[in-house]
């Protein structure tokens, strides 16, 4: 079958936030390679992201990432077909670099270049995990900046039913982890704090706005005064236990309104994902919720966190290309 290619390949790069990744996906759902660099060490001290920081060693980084992902890959840029970088929401400096140099790479190749969506690509890394998912869909997407329940009904189109008003869970989970004295990043190691506490011995309230909403922010000011009213007197097992009260009422409101929704439409893909979707208690409460109702997708943990791979599928199955331009406020749209 001369001159027929028998598969695409899909660069993809990601430079939204505090992770430098790059990878290789063929035709959208394969994972030929996928390196991911986390700034962890760099922003540790500051606790929390500096972007000016970020921007330069995403800069710095991504030589040498990119030169891994094709080697792991086992390809050449010529066997490319199509390079994808994130184009937002994210940091204006940091999504810069990424399309600076997916510009530039694309340029000297002479391949195409889609700017994609980052919150698309939270949702494509389920297609990563499970080739054969398809929409129409019912999507949660948690992470570091967005709490979106979303409908997906065709590839390449996404409805936004629910968000939050105030925090999103990240953001939530990142600042109830510094009241509790751990360090960036936060939600993780809020999820392993809570696993010494019990969530009954101090239970914090459950947000519940009406209708599809999120809203965090009471919750967190609940859990300051908790720990103010302590004061010197906390213990660890305090600490652990209101750790588990707060990531009991995060994940609970967030599964009250994806309930809602999956009864008010049902479908029968269910897909969960963005940082957040990580947490233990989430991932197991998740599969109760949902339970014979429809099939639960969670991308594994390494899926759930940024990276390119799905930034690569997103970029190939989400259609039409779109302008390679930097658009850190981008909502769902294209
Ligand atoms: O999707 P992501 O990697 O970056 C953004 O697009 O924002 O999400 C990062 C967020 C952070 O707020 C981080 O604390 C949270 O995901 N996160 C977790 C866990 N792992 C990451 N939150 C709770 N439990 C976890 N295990
Ligand atoms: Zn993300």
């Amino acid at each position: 079958m001369r001159g027929v290619k028998s598969r695409s390949l899909t660069l993809g790069i990601e430079t939204s936030c505090d992770e430098t990744s790059v990878a290789v996906v063929e035709d959208g759902r394969r994972i030929l390679s996928n390196v991911i660099h986390s700034q962890v060490d760099l922003h540790k001290d500051f606790g929390g992201v500096v972007p000016e920081l970020a921007a330069r060693d995403h800069l710095e980084r991504l030589p040498q990432l990119l030169d891994l992902a094709l080697e792991k890959a086992g390809v050449k840029p010529t066997d490319l077909d199509l390079v994808a970088v994130t184009r937002g929401p994210g940091l204006v400096g940091c999504l810069l670099v990424g399309l600076g140099v997916g510009e530039g790479l694309a340029t000297a190749w002479d391949k195409p270049i889609t700017g994609v969506n980052h919150l698309w690509g939270h949702i494509y890394a389920a297609m990563l995990a499970r080739p054969d998912l398809e929409p129409p869909l019912l999507g949660l997407v948690v992470s570091g900046a967005h709490s979106d329940l979303v409908r997906m009904p065709e590839h390449g189109r996404f409805e936004v039913i629910g968000r939050t008003r105030d925090d999103a869970a990240g953001e939530a989970f990142d600042k109830a982890a510094r009241m509790l004295g751990l360090g960036y990043p936060g939600g993780p190691a809020l999820d392993r704090l809570a696993r010494t506490g019990n969530p009954k011995r101090q239970p914090l309230p459950k947000p519940s706005l009406a209708g599809l909403e999120y809203s965090f922010s009471g919750l967190k000011t609940a859990l300051l005064y908790r720990l103010r009213d302590l004061g010197e007197a906390v213990t660890d097992q305090d600490r652990g236990d209101l750790a588990a009260a707060f990531e009991q009422s995060v994940v609970e409101s967030l599964l009250e309104k994806l309930d809602l929704a999956l009864q008010a439409q049902p479908v029968e893909e269910v897909v969960v994902a963005g940082g957040v979707a990580a947490n233990t208690l989430l991932r197991r409460r998740a599969a109760e919720v949902v339970g014979g109702r429809a099939r639960l997708t969670m991308p594994p943990l390494d899926l759930c966190t940024d990276n390119a791979a799905m930034i690569a599928a997103a970029g190939y199955l989400g259609g039409r290309p779109t302008p390679a331009e930097v658009n850190p406020s981008l909502g769902w749209d294209r």
